[in-house]
C-alpha cells in the first residue's frame, strides 16, 4: 500500500498505473473513497465494495477546513493516522491518499463548486456553506484521481444527493455508489463524532435510531397513517430524552429533496421519501436517516 501525500505524485503514479493496463489491452478500474479519516466499519464497507468493484483502490484521508463553519468541531475533528492506515491496509486499500491544507489549498481558492436548491434544506439550513465546501473538495479529488466509481455512505444522504447533482450538472465522468448505513448491534449508526458523546448521551442516542425504525413499522402496519403524524411521533420521542436537542426532523422526496405532502396516508406518496434527522446530545450533532419506497419498504437503512 503506497501513502501518498502530494497530489503530483498521486496523478504521476495513477498515470504510470493506467499505462502499464493499457499495454495490457485492458483499462483500469479506479475506486474511490474519500474520507476525512478516523475510519470506522462504515467507511470499511465503502472500502469492501470498492474493492470487490475495481482494480484499483484509491483512498482519501483529509479534514476539510472548508467544509465546516465558525464555532463547528474542525479543531478537535477526531483523528487516529496510525489506526487508519492499519485499516486501510487491512481493506486491501493501493494507495492512501493523505494531502496537506496546504497541498489541498495552496491559495486561498476563488473558484468553488456550489449546487443549489438541494442544499437549503436539511443539513444546509443549519450548516451554511458546508455542501460548498463538500462539492468544491468532492470535485477537486474527482479530477485529481479521475476514478471510474467513487463511494459514500448514506448516512450523509444529502451529500449523496448533492454530489450526485454535481456529478450530473458538471459531466463528471464517474459513478457514484451510494452504500447503505452502518450501524452499532444497539441501532446508532456509525459516525467518527460518535467518540464525542458521553455514556449517558449515548445512551439516549440510540432513540433516532429505534425512532426511525418505529416510523418504518408503523408505514407498513397502518395504511392510513400521514407523514405528519409520523413526523410528529419521531419528534414527541426525540423530545422526551432530556439530552436530546432537535435541529430537524424532516420529510422529503429523495433524492430531489423537495416537499411532500404530509397530509395524505404514507402509502400514498409517490417515488422515494427520506425521514431524516440532525439532533444535538451536548456539544455532539448526529444526523441520521431512513429511505422508505412508497409502500413503506426499507431501501436503505
Ligand atoms: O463525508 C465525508 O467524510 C466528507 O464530507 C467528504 C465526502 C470526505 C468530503 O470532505
Amino acid at each position: 500500500m503506497m501513502v501518498i501525500h502530494q497530489v503530483d505524485e498521486l496523478r504521476t503514479y495513477l498515470k504510470k498505473e493506467r499505462f502499464s493496463a493499457a499495454k495490457e489491452g485492458r483499462e483500469l478500474s479506479v475506486g474511490f473513497v474519500p474520507t476525512m479519516g478516523f475510519l470506522h466499519d462504515g467507511h470499511a464497507s465503502l472500502l469492501k465494495q470498492a474493492r470487490e468493484h475495481n482494480d484499483l483502490v484509491v483512498l482519501s484521508i483529509f479534514v476539510n477546513p472548508i467544509q465546516f463553519g465558525p464555532g463547528e468541531d474542525l479543531d478537535r475533528y477526531p483523528r487516529d493516522e496510525e489506526r487508519d492506515l492499519a485499516l486501510a491496509k487491512r481493506e486491501g486499500v493501493d494507495v492512501v491518499f493523505l494531502p496537506s491544507v496546504q497541498e489541498m489549498y495552496p491559495n486561498p481558492t476563488k473558484t468553488k463548486i456550489v449546487v443549489s436548491e438541494l442544499t437549503s434544506g436539511l443539513c444546509g439550513a443549519s450548516r451554511p456553506g458546508h455542501f460548498d465546501g463538500v462539492t468544491t473538495v468532492v470535485g477537486k479529488l474527482l479530477h485529481m484521481i479521475n476514478p471510474t466509481r467513487t463511494y459514500f455512505g448514506l448516512k450523509d444522504a444529502q451529500q449523496v444527493a448533492v454530489i450526485r447533482q454535481m456529478v450530473d450538472d458538471l459531466n463528471f465522468d464517474v459513478e457514484i455508489i451510494p452504500c447503505p448505513i452502518i450501524r452499532e448491534s444497539d441501532g446508532l449508526a456509525l459516525s467518527s463524532r460518535n467518540v464525542y458523546l458521553g455514556a449517558e448521551e449515548r445512551e439516549q442516542a440510540l432513540i433516532l435510531s429505534k425512532s426511525l425504525r418505529e416510523a418504518e413499522a408503523r408505514i407498513r402496519s397502518d395504511r392510513s397513517v400521514s407523514l405528519s403524524e409520523i413526523r410528529a411521533k419521531i419528534t414527541e420521542n426525540i423530545n422526551y430524552k432530556p439530552l436530546a436537542e432537535i435541529d430537524y426532523v424532516d420529510i422529503l422526496q429523495f433524492p430531489a429533496l423537495t416537499p411532500v405532502d404530509e397530509s395524505v396516508p404514507a402509502t400514498q406518496i409517490k417515488g422515494e421519501i427520506i425521514i431524516a434527522l440532525a439532533v444535538k446530545f451536548g456539544k455532539t450533532r448526529l444526523i441520521d436517516n431512513i429511505l422508505l419506497s412508497p409502500e413503506g419498504v426499507v431501501i436503505h437503512v
